[in-house]
């Protein structure tokens, strides 16, 4: 008898293809798979390959014990309760270091387009109100050659981003939860790194440690006119401080995650000149994401056949089963 597969999100044909003929699939393509359904179909299957967009609960996983395998789509875990996967000896895949260029990529697009206010001065073009003549303090930014960059976790990605800022002739300081000695990035106390930084880049795994890591303090530490980008997952900043700080103009800022996703059709930061939004798109490239779809693949296959899955995100599950 074949494995059955819940799968959690629609994708492409070609890699549909080869799952239907080893294993018994259902695929949700009806947008968010709602928590209902999730736990309704759960029941009758042995893996789920899902992504960021499906929160896998310690309830799922303790009503089936049949589960052999979770494997995401993601490099973060965030939406999976990894306490309860371990406890049940569940082992959880994902896609590390495929997505780190891109997601450094996209955290110096968000640097530009915040320091030379690109997505500002698109509309203020589209919006017909280029009428003045050229002047000398015309959308005025700031430059990456002379900033000061400060990184938040100093992990693979928070180190693409420092060896793309040095290329750039910016002045690197770090910070890391565990001192990490890195060439050419300067070790520096978190509220320092906030106080000098001109620049601030978020490289931080959502953990209940990193929770509101970025708090209405440390924002107050900033320097007017700094910018701080968000690459990595929403719950580390205080949204709703960093909305305040926002809306007084003290600062400005790069979005690509949000502390709720897709963010709220009220929230503030919409209306906000001084903030340039993405919907969550770090490893968004064709490349990328071909390469996460490939290693979610891997993980689900081995751990379908009783191997241990290549990239786990929780190894230690394997002593508790
Ligand atoms: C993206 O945010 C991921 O975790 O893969």
């Amino acid at each position: 008898m074949k494995s059955r597969v819940l799968i959690t999100l629609p994708l492409p044909a070609a890699v549909l293809g080869p799952l239907k003929t080893k294993f018994d699939i259902q695929v949700w393509d009806d947008g968010p798979m709602p928590q209902l359904q999730i736990a309704e179909l759960a029941k009758t299957t042995d893996a789920i390959l899902c992504s960021l967009g499906t929160a896998i609960t310690a309830d799922l996983i303790r009503s089936n014990p049949q589960l052999t395998t979770i494997s995401s789509i993601s490099v973060g875990v965030d939406h999976i309760d990894m306490e309860a996967a371990t406890a049940a000896g569940l082992p959880v895949g994902h896609t590390p270091e495929v997505l780190v260029d891109s997601t450094a990529d996209l955290a110096l697009a968000l640097m530009l387009a915040t320091t030379r206010r690109i997505v500002e001065a698109d509309r203020f073009v589209r919006e017909g109100q280029w009428s003045s003549d050229w002047s000398t303090d015309f959308f005025l930014g700031s430059d990456l050659s002379r900033a000061t960059v400060g990184i938040v976790g100093l992990g693979p990605t928070g180190l693409a981003v420092a060896k793309r800022v040095r290329a750039f002739g910016a002045n690197v300081i770090g910070w890391n939860r565990t001192e990490r000695e890195v060439s050419g990035v300067r070790n520096i106390a978190l509220d320092d790194l906030f106080a000098e930084a001109d620049i601030i880049s978020v490289h931080t795994a959502a953990t209940p440690e990193t929770h509101h890591l970025v708090s209405a303090d440390r924002l107050a530490m900033m320097k007017p006119g700094a910018v701080i980008i968000n690459t990595a997952r929403g719950s580390v900043i205080d949204e709703s401080a960093l909305i305040a700080a926002l809306s007084s103009g003290r600062i400005r800022a790069g979005l690509d995650v949000y502390a709720q996703e897709p963010i709220a059709k009220s929230s503030p930061l919409l209306v906000l000149d001084n903030v340039v939004l993405m919907p969550h798109l770090g490893s968004a490239t064709a490349a990328t994401r071909q390469a996460m779809i490939e290693r979610a693949y891997v993980n689900l296959v081995a751990g379908l056949e009783g191997k241990p899955l290549p990239w786990c995100a929780n190894p230690e599950a394997y002593s508790s089963r």
